[in-house]
């Protein structure tokens, strides 16, 4: 009769019989199954045999089925690891397909057309000052010749804090502060946000960005801004555009002007232009000589001294250029958008 050992042996040659043909990972859990089963499997059914054998039989015997069921074990995590592994053989990974690609973070389109304006500026001598976003009353309005109530205050819809405080509703009130700070000649230009309690629609928004400009010496005059903001123009839009100065007004200038550029889009050819409503002309920004009444509220003396200023809408020029219908999209944060601007 076959002893103990004996039936050890048979087992293990019959799981190296087995083992070989276990190529992927259901027979290698069935293997698992047929000899480590809890109940039925083959070594475990060999420990409950060890258990009835003669005690001199059973050190020795003990010891091989440890021995076989440690080599089991192993050997069935290596079959396991070879049988994940034949999922993704070597040969069908494919070489040629394109790697990863990392994202590249690059400046927001209006980043980009804010310095665009800003290295105009800087090439003529300009530079950039900045001032706060929550402003008072006096620094948006009453130094910029607006007197509390006057009706012309209607046409900046004013979101107020509380108080005397404000959101400003337009970057002019930095001129104040740096002819409230510096002596003339003073040559700048301010960038930043603004807001107005607007309703959102494709050309308004509650927030957009303003560039100001301001120039004071000595013998300004009229002709400087019009030589000044049609270089500007054409540096931006291109040799050949063409510009207009129609008059407007401003509490804060004397004279005033709105300036156009023909339209881009269908350069005044067609009625039904949705850019221009068929005028054949965009108007871009603001403008005007500074009024004496500003100067004087700063101290400077407008005997001595004249200025010129402007201001321009960011956002509305930058889809004027780029051919934006929407505002929003700027704001929005979708990438399929924000990735066609500036370099790849
Ligand atoms: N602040 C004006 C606005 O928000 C724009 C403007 C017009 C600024 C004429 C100026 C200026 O400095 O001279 O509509």
């Amino acid at each position: 009769m076959a002893t103990l050992k004996d039936r050890i042996e048979e087992v293990r040659k019959a799981f190296e019989e087995a083992a070989p043909q276990a190529g992927d990972a259901k027979s290698v859990e069935e293997l698992r199954t047929a000899f480590l089963g809890r109940k039925r499997g083959r070594i475990m059914l060999l420990f409950e045999e060890l258990k009835s054998a003669p005690a001199e039989e059973k050190r020795e015997a003990g010891r091989l089925v440890n021995e076989l069921k440690v080599a089991v074990v192993d050997r069935l995590q290596a079959l396991e690891n070879g049988a994940l592994m034949a999922v993704r053989p070597a040969r069908e990974i494919d070489l040629t397909l394109p790697g990863r690609q990392r994202y590249v973070g690059r400046p927001h389109p209006l980043t980009l057309f804010q310095e665009e304006i800003e290295r105009i500026f800087l090439s003529m001598g300009f530079a950039i000052e900045e001032g706060p976003e929550i402003e008072t009353d006096y620094y948006n309005f009453e130094a910029l010749n607006f007197p509390p109530h006057h009706p012309a205050r209607d046409k900046w819809d004013t979101l107020f804090i509380k108080g005397d405080l404000l959101l400003r509703t337009h970057t002019s009130p930095v001129q104040v502060r740096v002819m409230e700070r510096t002596k003339p000649p003073i040559r700048i230009i301010c960038p930043g946000r603004v807001f107005r309690r607007e309703t959102p629609d494709p050309t308004h928004l509650p927030m957009f960005l303003q560039v100001e400009g301001l120039v004071v010496d000595q013998g300004v005059t009229f002709a400087n801004l019009k030589g000044t903001l049609e270089h500007f123009l054409r540096a931006l839009f291109g040799e050949k555009v063409k510009v207009r100065f129609r008059p407007s007004y401003f509490p804060f200038t004397e004279p005033s002007a709105e300036v156009d550029i023909e339209c881009l889009v269908c350069s005044g050819r067609d009625p039904d232009c949705r850019v221009c409503g068929g005028t054949g002309w965009k108007e871009i920004l603001g403008s005007g000589m500074v009024d004496p009444q500003v100067l004087k509220n700063v101290n400077i003396d407008p005997e001595k001294y004249s200025g010129w200023a402007f201001g321009l809408g960011v956002d509305r020029t930058a889809m004027f250029a780029f051919g934006i219908p929407e505002m929003r999209y700027f704001y929005e944060n979708d990438l399929r958008f924000l990735r066609q601007f500036g370099a790849k």
